[in-house]
């Protein structure tokens, strides 16, 4: 079975041909038009660009997934398309066009939420894992835990109280200058450290509960740059802000795992699965390969082109999902608190 899968919920414009079989997904072809240069001098994503731009994009990207698989519209079983949560001038750009492929080859479609896309990114290369799992998502706009007995299945436990740990890395590289998107940066640039800046002060709970808070680094940030105002002008090549890179992706890693060990004992899962942006950075990989060693538990972190929003983890979880009962009435919005419809909480 071959599924198309689209997404652009927020600022990547992305298409994939994944190709459904017996021992799993095998991803046939992957497009994507990143819009860095377009929302860069604007230090994030401004909405209505983000739309405009999969509006001239979109149809390229599609022939040229179509193309770089080999196959024709006419060979494409479903269509998955990301429904929701994001943006809702991004999403309904891509699911217009999904829309209009599926009535005009009478292709039946699949709306995905996309943090199951997050999730069944890791089924590209792990389709036999063992669950139950752990699924911590780490985006832009997510940090949250998951409970996962199966591939559709995502409960929630527990989620950040503040900032999601990609705003920690684009905020604080923005207060660093050091350019948009800030977590990429961050990761090369804290990778080139000779030394580790002093520790950040962790978030206290006041419900004593083990949590997640990212807003303090910031303040943290701000502190650095009172006492040294030279690290603003710096750059990725002052070994000062090296080390501080170093620490920033050091402490996120060492926070968001922090938890994670008694709800391993709590809920007996045998695995750990971690997805999103955020899950590209070098030192949450390394941290997370550790923490599995020690508890023994199998590790799934899909490779860095698919962690951050692509068009193949959108048909790797569109292949599970039941298609639209009667596409010809295509049915499917833009969603924006799809979360309520789709992830259960525990
Ligand atoms: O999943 P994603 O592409 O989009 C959302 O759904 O938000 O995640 C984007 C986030 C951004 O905050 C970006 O800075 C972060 O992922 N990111 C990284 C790295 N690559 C992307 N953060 C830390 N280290 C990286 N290597
Ligand atoms: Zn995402």
């Amino acid at each position: 079975m071959y599924i198309l899968g689209l997404e652009s919920s927020c600022d990547d414009c992305s298409a994939s041909v994944l190709e459904e079989t017996a021992r799993g997904p095998i991803v046939r072809s992957l497009v994507g038009k990143a819009q860095d240069t377009v929302h860069a001098p604007y230090g994030g994503v401004v909405p209505e660009l983000a739309a405009r731009e999969h509006l001239v994009q979109i149809r390229g990207v599609i022939e040229e997934a179509l193309r770089q698989a080999n196959i024709s519209m006419g060979q494409v079983n479903r269509i998955a398309v990301t429904q929701g949560p994001g943006l809702v001038g991004s999403l309904l750009c891509t699911l217009s066009a999904a829309k209009a492929l599926a009535w005009q080859h009478r292709t039946p479609l699949v709306p995905v939420h996309h943090i199951l896309g997050h999730l069944n990114a890791a089924r590209i290369a792990h389709p036999d894992l063992s669950m139950p799992a752990l699924t911590l998502i780490v985006s832009g706009g997510h940090t949250h835990l998951y409970l996962s007995r199966h591939w559709t299945d995502l409960q929630l436990i527990q989620k950040t109280r503040d900032d999601a740990a990609g705003e920690a890395f684009d905020k604080t590289a923005r207060m660093l200058n050091l350019g948009y998107p800030g977590g990429p940066i961050v990761d090369k640039c804290g990778q080139r450290a000779k030394h580790l800046a002093p520790p950040f002060t962790s978030p206290k709970f006041s419900d004593g509960r083990a949590s997640w808070s990212f807003s303090g680094l910031k303040t943290g940030v701000r502190q650095r740059l009172i006492d040294q105002p030279e690290l603003a002008e710096g750059g990725v090549d002052d070994p000062k802000v090296q080390a501080l890179c170093h620490r920033l992706q050091t402490t996120i890693a060492e926070w968001l795992l922090a938890p994670l060990a008694d709800y391993v004992h709590h809920y007996k899962v045998e695995s750990l699965i971690v997805s999103g942006g955020v899950a590209c950075n070098s030192e949450l990989r390394k941290q997370a390969q550790a923490f599995a060693t020690e508890l023994g538990l199998s590790l799934a972190i899909p490779e860095p082109r698919y962690c951050t929003d692509n068009g193949a983890m959108i048909a790797s979880a569109g292949a599970l999902l039941p298609v639209l009962d009667d596409f010809t009435t295509l049915n499917a919005d833009p969603d924006l608190r799809l979360p309520q419809l789709q992830v259960s909480s525990l």
